[in-house]
Formats: C-alpha cells, sequence, structure tokens
C-alpha cells in the first residue's frame, strides 16, 4: 500500500473501495499458523493492564505451537479519538493509530485481545479513543470480520466494573463483525475480569483463571477459523 492511499483510506478519505483494494493489495500469503494480537489499553505502560493483556497471550501461546502472539501497549503512543469523527489532525501532525493499522488488519492475525483499566466503571479514554478510530475499519470493507475477539479488563476493586468494562468493549468489536468469546471453561463468562492489587496482579488466583481461560478460548476458535487443528 502506497503511504498515500493507506493514510487517505485509515483518515476515512476516500471511498471505502479504494480502501478496500489497498488492502487486499497487501495481504500476504496466509502461514501456517496464526498470530493472536494484544493490545494493553491503559496509559501506564508495563503495569497490571500490560500484564493482564500478556497473561491472556502467554495462555493462547501454550494452547498450540501453531499460536504466535504480540503485545502491543498504547502508553506513550498518540491516539487521537476526535479523528474517527471527521476532525482532522493539525496540518502536517500525523498521530499513531495508522501504524497500528497493518499489524491489526494483518490477515495472518486470527484474534486480537482489547485489555483496559477500569477508569470510573469503564474503559479508559485512550482504549475509547483506539477503538473509535476503528471506523476506519468498516470504510476498508471489514477487515477484522472473523477475526476472533477477547477482552480483560483490570480494575483496582475486586467488582470495581470489570464485567461492565469488558460488554462495552466488547460491544465495540462487535461492530466490526469480530467473533467475540468469552473466558473458555471451567470459568466461561465474559471474559477476563482481574483485579490489582498493589499494582500486583498475581495475587488474584481467580483472575488470572479468566485472564487463561480466555487466552485458550481464543486460540481454539482462532485455530478452527483458520482450519488448523489446536
Ligand atoms: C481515573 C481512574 C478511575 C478508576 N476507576 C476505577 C473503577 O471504577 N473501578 C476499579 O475497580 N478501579 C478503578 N481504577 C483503578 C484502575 O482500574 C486500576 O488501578 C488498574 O489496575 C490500572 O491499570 P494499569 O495498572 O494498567 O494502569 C481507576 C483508576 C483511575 C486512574
Amino acid at each position: 500500500m502506497s503511504d498515500d492511499v493507506g493514510r487517505r483510506a485509515f483518515l476515512g478519505v476516500g471511498a471505502g473501495a479504494v480502501a478496500a483494494r489497498a488492502l487486499a493489495a497487501e495481504a500476504p500469503a496466509p502461514a501456517k499458523g496464526v498470530k493472536i494480537i494484544g493490545v494493553a489499553c491503559s496509559p501506564r505502560k508495563g503495569k497490571t493492564t500490560a500484564a493482564a493483556v500478556q497473561a491472556v497471550l502467554d495462555a493462547a501461546k501454550a494452547a498450540s505451537p501453531a499460536v504466535e502472539v504480540e503485545l502491543i501497549e498504547l502508553a506513550d503512543m498518540n491516539i487521537n479519538g476526535a479523528v474517527a469523527a471527521g476532525v482532522p489532525l493539525p496540518a502536517g501532525q500525523e498521530d499513531d493509530f495508522l501504524k497500528l493499522v497493518p499489524k491489526l488488519s494483518d490477515p495472518r492475525v486470527g484474534g486480537i485481545i482489547v485489555g483496559s483499566p477500569v477508569y470510573f466503571g469503564s474503559m479508559s479514554a485512550l482504549c475509547k479513543a483506539f477503538l473509535d478510530r476503528w471506523v476506519a475499519f468498516r470504510k476498508a470493507n471489514f477487515p477484522l470480520s472473523n477475526k476472533v475477539a477477547g477482552v480483560v479488563a483490570v480494575g483496582g476493586m475486586r467488582n470495581g466494573g470489570q464485567e461492565l468494562t469488558v460488554q462495552c468493549i466488547q460491544a465495540a468489536l462487535m461492530c466490526h463483525e469480530m467473533l467475540v468469546v468469552g473466558d473458555g471453561r471451567p470459568t466461561a463468562h465474559r471474559g477476563a475480569t482481574v483485579w490489582n492489587q498493589g499494582d500486583d496482579i498475581t495475587k488474584d488466583e481467580l483472575g488470572l483463571s479468566t485472564a487463561k481461560n480466555l487466552g485458550r478460548r481464543v486460540a481454539e476458535v482462532a485455530l478452527r477459523m483458520a482450519g488448523i487443528a489446536g
């Protein structure tokens, strides 16, 4: 994809068909395996949300040698949510969202984990800005369609709003025809709900079990979608 086409498509400029053609042209041949990307949407780098997303990814990787994982942290990135509504960035400026587009829409990516801290009962502003920018994917012929999605939320209280946060994020992911899954058995509910106790999630056995079951479940469905035995 030329820089110009990519930029225009993902800024929402130009027809969706142009963006779709650009994506198709750059699609590499599918490899024998699936990649699962985890995105930690906390403004604090390397803290509990990143640790929880990593726990989900570790479980996904442990599910099969055909699974490759990558953690992306949005901390330190500049993602301007207003661009989603058509408000242009100041002339000559670019934010970091465009860098993430090829990674997320890569056809080898079979699953995406989104992790957010709980901020007053919902996702962080950074997470919302990031997900709002996904409007670009709708304009570009839904490249995330049929990728598996899993969500993890980390709060400072055991029941501080993790479930609602998970569900708010899941609602956004469904707008992209993603296959949203919850944590698998035996916990088997909406996703991973983790409790941060003093910037540490390792004492939260229950929360970590939901993270583990989520990772395994995302891998299982992503492998099945790719036609690979788990
Ligand atoms: C503005 C703000 C609001 C918060 N609101 C909640 C909340 O409603 N419920 C909760 O359990 N924790 C809440 N917390 C705590 C964070 O969710 C918790 O510390 C989380 O682990 C932070 O993630 P991080 O370590 O990746 O930054 C809040 C923290 C901040 C900064």
